[in-house]
């Protein structure tokens, strides 16, 4: 039998002792000590194979072009949105850690999403948080057709890989991380140490039987996603899934992913009978009102391209220094701008404040909204509305010339679709096929102060 003690480590000097302490006895450092399990069997000493330089056949080794490998094909959440997330679907054995604030609706995706999947594969929820009461009520407000689904409400984490063996599914869904207990650890759940150690047991058995486990993982008060960044190192990809909890929307987001790009961002809408996904997210992004402050750009989120209001406010100052606060974008590109302003348009905002913000709670840091930014706060400035149906692409070096972007081709058809009649863009870009396109007028400038003439006529 493999007895389990457990030992505490200092996770910055590594010293080793045998009971908990606040402080290092070693180093000194406060709150660095973690449990850690000692298994008699993970300690024994490994025993090293004979080894015959003649005989090239013991090498494990092989060469990186022999591809034994079997195609894998990803599996398919029947969620347009989550799988373009994922990379085109969830992949067979890997490990997926969803992570974001208390009551954004991970449980609320996950299990809708194991009900999709779960029509042509076998597919276990575990659920630690709420009992099986709960979730099949969930299930039932949620799902309009029947499955497969397999539940389990359990939080010793040896009853869940016992399950995990027994029933073999081919995806499981762990909710959550944080509420598993290893009965090995003292330490309560959610700790360090118990987060590590279930998260490790976990990535064995599914590497070892090639299930796919999507993990929901909780932010901390920190914003830390599950604690320790050791998971985040253990899983294949991390997810968060993120919005306002007073409005409907969420969006979901790759922030590592092994097998798909990053920053691809999945749109989902809550509703009462569960998270219905948004196929059309430029929509939720812009209004229908215009005021002066209020610019259009076309920003990119992973591949696809997303039209976003930016709405700027300046005002007289009554403080000392002038206050400039940026929301969804990076505050040294708002007094960059600003510089650029005052120095190339002759406007006078050194006592002004000024408050920038993207609509809809998303974040812009792309180079290509800096025309649309400019625009928005020289337009509250001037209290002077846009006309309808611009956008604004392009990035602003510090000369207040207009630098190319990329993919703005692609950015100015999405503007298209939305039915945008006129595009301010930086001169000479290849575009043939859109200048002759009667759909939309391109308006090629060469520096801010060309742009701004051109879409206040003055
Ligand atoms: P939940 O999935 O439990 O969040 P998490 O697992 O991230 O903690 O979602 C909880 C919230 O979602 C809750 O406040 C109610 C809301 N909700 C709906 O609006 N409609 C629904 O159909 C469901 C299931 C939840
Ligand atoms: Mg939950």
């Amino acid at each position: 039998m493999n007895r389990s003690v457990s030992i505490f480590v200092c996770q910055s000097c590594g010293a080793e002792t045998r009971q908990f302490f606040g402080r290092c006895p070693n180093c000194g450092e406060w709150n660095s000590i973690v449990e850690e399990i000692t298994e008699k069997s993970r300690a024994k000493s490994r025993k090293k194979k004979p080894r015959n330089s003649d005989n090239l056949s013991l090498h494990r080794s092989e060469p990186i072009s022999s591809d034994t490998d079997q195609p894998f094909e990803r599996i398919s959440t029947l969620y347009k949105e989550f799988d373009r997330v994922l990379g085109g679907g969830i992949v067979p054995g890997s490990l997926v850690l969803v992570g974001g604030d208390p009551g954004i609706g991970k449980s609320t995706l996950l299990l809708k999403s194991a009900n999709n999947i779960a029509i042509n594969h076998r597919v276990l929820y575990v659920s630690a948080e709420e009992s099986s009461h709960q979730v099949r009520l969930r299930w039932k407000r949620i799902n309009e057709s029947s499955s497969e689904l397999h539940l389990l409400a359990e939080t010793d984490l040896d009853e869940i890989i016992d399950e995990l063996n027994d029933f073999h599914p081919e995806i499981a869904v762990i909710d959550s991380i944080q509420s598993l207990n290893n009965q090995n650890l003292s330490s309560a759940p959610g700790s360090v140490a118990q987060v590590r150690e279930c998260s490790a047991a976990l990535q064995r058995i599914a590497k070892e039987k090639n299930i796919a486990l999507l993990i929901v993982g909780h932010v901390t008060k920190e914003g830390i996603l599950a604690g320790p960044k050791v998971l985040e190192h253990l899983v294949d990809a991390v997810l968060t899934f993120e919005g306002d909890r007073y409005e409907s929307f969420r969006l979901l987001r790759a922030v590592k992913n092994r097998y798909g790009a990053t920053n691809e961002l999945g749109v989902f809408e809550m509703q009462g009978e569960g998270l219905r996904e948004v196929d059309n997210p430029s929509a939720l992004f812009l209004s229908d009102e215009s005021a002066s402050g209020v610019a259009t750009i076309v920003a990119f989120e992973g591949s696809r391209p997303i039209a976003v209001e930016l709405q700027a406010l300046t005002n007289p100052t009554s403080y000392a220094s002038p206050r400039r606060t940026a929301t969804g974008v990076e505050s040294n590109r708002l007094h960059q701008i600003l510089a650029v302003i005052e120095k190339h348009i002759n406007i006078g905002l050194s006592r002004h404040d000024c408050y920038l913000a993207v609509a809809g709670g998303l974040a812009v840091d792309e180079p290509a909204a800096d025309l649309g930014i400019a625009t928005a706060i020289v337009s509250s400035y001037k209290n002077i509305q846009l006309a309808k149906g611009i956008v604004l692409i392009g990035e602003i070096g510090l000369g207040g010339q207009l630098r190319p972007v990329k993919q703005l081709k692609q950015r100015i058809e999405e503007a298209i679709r939305l039915g945008f009649k006129y595009a301010v863009i930086p001169r000479g870009m290849q575009l043939d096929e859109l200048k002759e396109n009667p759909e939309v007028l391109l308006i090629e400038v060469s520096n801010i102060q060309e742009a701004l003439n051109k879409v206040f006529s003055v």
